[in-house]
Formats: structure tokens, C-alpha cells, sequence
């Protein structure tokens, strides 16, 4: 018997790595997903479609995660987990939150566990600690959950509920990079200008419950131009680079309403939001000179899994 899991992606909207140290960040799950399937086996295994067998020791947090789940529940941990991805890595959508949930969600429909998002979460968290250092939890969150959620730590996630659909345009700069090294070199910044930096948290979190009205609303337009500004205040913490910074103009000069990085930043993504009838040609000038983009129809649905007998 064979269990399997599908887990969305997600785009940060705003107050990305001050989300770490206590604000209010917004996020979305997109419909790019991860597929886990796992089963009883002699031993345990974790494959991925986008490691070879090289690099398998990449996907070492995996065999943490399964195993945590295994010493709590009493269960052999034992079990071949396979990963087929459409997230691409280091890009700041969250493929490895996305892989944890997908992973917790089907070793639990296995075990028939029925674990609520919030143990759904607590489980991938020992993953995506051992992965990047000190992550706040957003990505598990909105990846076990779905929807557009505000996030703060030591908070219970709140769903947004949206009145309509949404469009967010997101956009890959090519460029990889590691969320740990990034948080680090934010919480350099917070050491050495601790007052500045605490004031610039205070900001980011309102700017999130302000981009949470706005999103509900519809007013991208007004949306738009809080992104704009998030991306301004990470660049001044030092978390955009040269390339990130050309794309969001980009972005701009085909017609966005607005646009920042989103993720850990120093590569990675930018998301954005257009008026409706720019979307198509945005992203199409986008593709046209090289990036990967597309089109999120947002609300998505969160983790979900099923038996294959
Ligand atoms: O780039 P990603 O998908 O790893 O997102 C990281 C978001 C941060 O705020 C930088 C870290 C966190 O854990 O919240």
C-alpha cells in the first residue's frame, strides 16, 4: 500500500525575514506542488526527482522528519519516500517547506494518523530547522495550509478569507541562493543596529496587516505600491542584490502595479501584481527575454493526501 501527498508552494507578499524576528508576514500558497509517495520497505529510503543519487544527502532532513514521526507515534520508521517536484529549488518558493509537508502529510494518511495542520507543521519544522538554521515557520504554514495567510511566530496562523479570486505574478531570477546564509546576514544587521533594526520590524509588520486589507479588498493597485516599498526596506537591509533589483524594474516598466523580491532574497524570486489586462503581456515579455514566470490564481488549496492500494 502506498501513500501520497501534494503539497502547494508558496510566495511571501510581505514582511519576509522580519517575520523571523517577531512581525507579521503575508504569504500565499501557489499551484506549483510537491508530490510525495511513501511506503513500507526494508529500509529507509528518500529519492527526488531533482537530486541525483549524488546528492542524495541532501535530502538527509527528510529521514529526520519521518523519523520524529516514527519515535512519537511508535511506528517503524522503515519506509521508502519518493519526491517529484515543479518547485524549483533556492528560488524562495518554498520547495523544501513544501517537501516536508507533502512527506509529514503522506507518512500520516500511512500510518492513518490524521494529524491537524498545526502537528502537520510541527513535524516539518524539524526539517526545515535542520535545513535553514532559524526559519520562522511561514513556509510550513502556508504549505500545510493553503490560502493567503498572516503569520506572525507564537501566533496561531490566520487564513485571509479573499472576496474573489486573486492574481499574483511570480517570476524566477535564475539565480540560487541559501535561505540560511541569508537570515544570518539579517540578524548581523539586527547586531549591529538594533534600535534601526527594531523599528524596521515594527514597519514591516504593519505594512503586512495593511497588504492583508488591501489583498482582501482587491485593490491591487494599492497592493502594488506596498510592495514596492517592501522591497525597498529589504534592500536597505541588504537582502536584494544587483540582479533582483534590475528584474523588479523590469517588472515595473511592463506594467506591474508593483513588485519586490520574495523569499530570503540575494537571488531567488520576485513576485507581483498587474492590472488584469497586463498580466498576459508582463509575462510574456518576462519569458521572452529568459525568466521563467507565471501566472498564481490564488486562493490555493493547502496539503492534501490520499491511499493507493
Ligand atoms: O526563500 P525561502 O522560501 O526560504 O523563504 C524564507 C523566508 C524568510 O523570512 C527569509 C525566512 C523565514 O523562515 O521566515
Amino acid at each position: 500500500m502506498k501513500a501520497i501527498a501534494e503539497a502547494p508552494s508558496k510566495a511571501i507578499i510581505t514582511g519576509e525575514h522580519f517575520v523571523v524576528h517577531g512581525a507579521w508576514a503575508l504569504a500565499a500558497a501557489l499551484p506549483r506542488r510537491v508530490r510525495a509517495e511513501v511506503s513500507e520497505s526494508h529500509r529507509i529510503s528518500v529519492t527526488s526527482d531533482r537530486f541525483s543519487s549524488a546528492e542524495a544527502h541532501g535530502l538527509h532532513p527528510i529521514i529526520g522528519v519521518v523519523e520524529a514521526m516514527a519515535k512519537e507515534f511508535s511506528f517503524n520508521a522503515r519506509m521508502r519516500v519518493s519526491l517529484r517536484s515543479e518547485v524549483p529549488e533556492g528560488a524562495g518558493l518554498g520547495s523544501s517547506a513544501s517537501a516536508m509537508v507533502a512527506v509529514v502529510s503522506a507518512v500520516s494518511r500511512l500510518h492513518s494518523l490524521d494529524l491537524q495542520p498545526s502537528d502537520i507543521i510541527r513535524f516539518s519544522m524539524v526539517g526545515e530547522r535542520e535545513i535553514h538554521g532559524n526559519p520562522s515557520g511561514i513556509d510550513a504554514a502556508v504549505c500545510a495550509m493553503g490560502g493567503v495567510v498572516l503569520f506572525r511566530p507564537g501566533n496561531a496562523p490566520k487564513r485571509l478569507s479573499l472576496e474573489g479570486r486573486r492574481t499574483l505574478i511570480v517570476v524566477f531570477s535564475g539565480k540560487r541562493r541559501s535561505t540560511k546564509s541569508q537570515i544570518r546576514r539579517v540578524a548581523a544587521v539586527k547586531g549591529t543596529f538594533p534600535s534601526f533594526f527594531g523599528g524596521l520590524t515594527e514597519a514591516a509588520s504593519e505594512v503586512s496587516l495593511i497588504a492583508a486589507e488591501r489583498l482582501a479588498k482587491g485593490d491591487m493597485k494599492g497592493l502594488g505600491r506596498i510592495l514596492s516599498f517592501n522591497h525597498a526596506v529589504l534592500s536597505t537591509i541588504g537582502v536584494s542584490c544587483r540582479s533582483l533589483d534590475k528584474l523588479v524594474d523590469l517588472v515595473l516598466s511592463l506594467g506591474a502595479y508593483g513588485a519586490k523580491l520574495t523569499g530570503a532574497g540575494g537571488g531567488g524570486s520576485v513576485v507581483a501584481v498587474a492590472p488584469g489586462g497586463k498580466e498576459k503581456s508582463i509575462i510574456s515579455g518576462l519569458r521572452g527575454r529568459g525568466f521563467e514566470a507565471f501566472r498564481a490564481e490564488i486562493p490555493v488549496e493547502g496539503v492534501k493526501s490520499w491511499l493507493n492500494r
